[in-house]
């Protein structure tokens, strides 16, 4: 698959992707049978992942997104990100945030943090991808998709430059 100046090549297919989200799912209704989770993707990258996965909770939960903002365009270079569009009181509330991939950790932590800031009575984190190799700040994620290769990827809901979300299937930079 070719998106702009790059090549990409399959990682996860659909099917895979489908199975292990669907196995997530059924664990976090175990996990939280009586706890009326409330499931916040982080936009825009999460949109697929959180559409697919909350097909299989069958608890009473509740389910809403944010965005993060970056103060300027060094966003990946560790800048500080606004948390926007939380309009949920999330006071004693037990939070699933839902991310679509954790590289180096630093916008999931930061989420994290206002997050506890206001006063939830939990915080855990569902991440579809990880890439354990790029992390450079510690993350407790409760529950993992795929671990993968510190590899661009794209796809199912991940961009390059805006482009290449509306797949089935997740692709690594060749
Ligand atoms: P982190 O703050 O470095 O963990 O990066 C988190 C965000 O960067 C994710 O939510 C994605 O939006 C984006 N990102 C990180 N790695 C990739 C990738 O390989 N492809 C597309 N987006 C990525
Ligand atoms: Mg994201």
């Amino acid at each position: 698959m070719k998106i702009k100046d790059k090549e990409f090549t399959i990682l996860i297919n659909e099917a895979d992707l489908q199975q292990r989200i669907g196995e997530i799912g059924r664990t976090i209704n175990s996990d939280y049978k009586d706890k009326k989770p409330l499931f916040i993707g982080i936009l825009n990258g999460s949109f697929m992942f959180v559409a697919d996965i909350m097909k299989h909770i069958s608890i009473p939960s509740e389910v809403s997104f944010i965005k993060m903002a970056s103060y300027n365009e060094m966003a990946s270079s560790g800048t500080v990100k606004e948390l926007i569009g939380l309009n949920e009181n999330i006071f004693k509330r037990h939070v699933v945030v839902l991310e679509d991939i954790i590289d180096s950790g630093l916008t999931i932590s930061g989420v994290l943090d206002q997050f506890r800031e206001r006063g939830a009575a939990s915080v855990e984190v569902a991440t579809l991808l990880l890439k354990p190799d790029a992390l450079k700040t510690p993350v407790d994620i409760k529950y993992t998709g795929f671990e993968i290769p510190n590899k661009f990827v794209v796809g199912y809901g991940l961009d390059y430059d805006g482009l290449g979300r509306n797949t089935r299937a997740i692709y690594q930079l060749k």
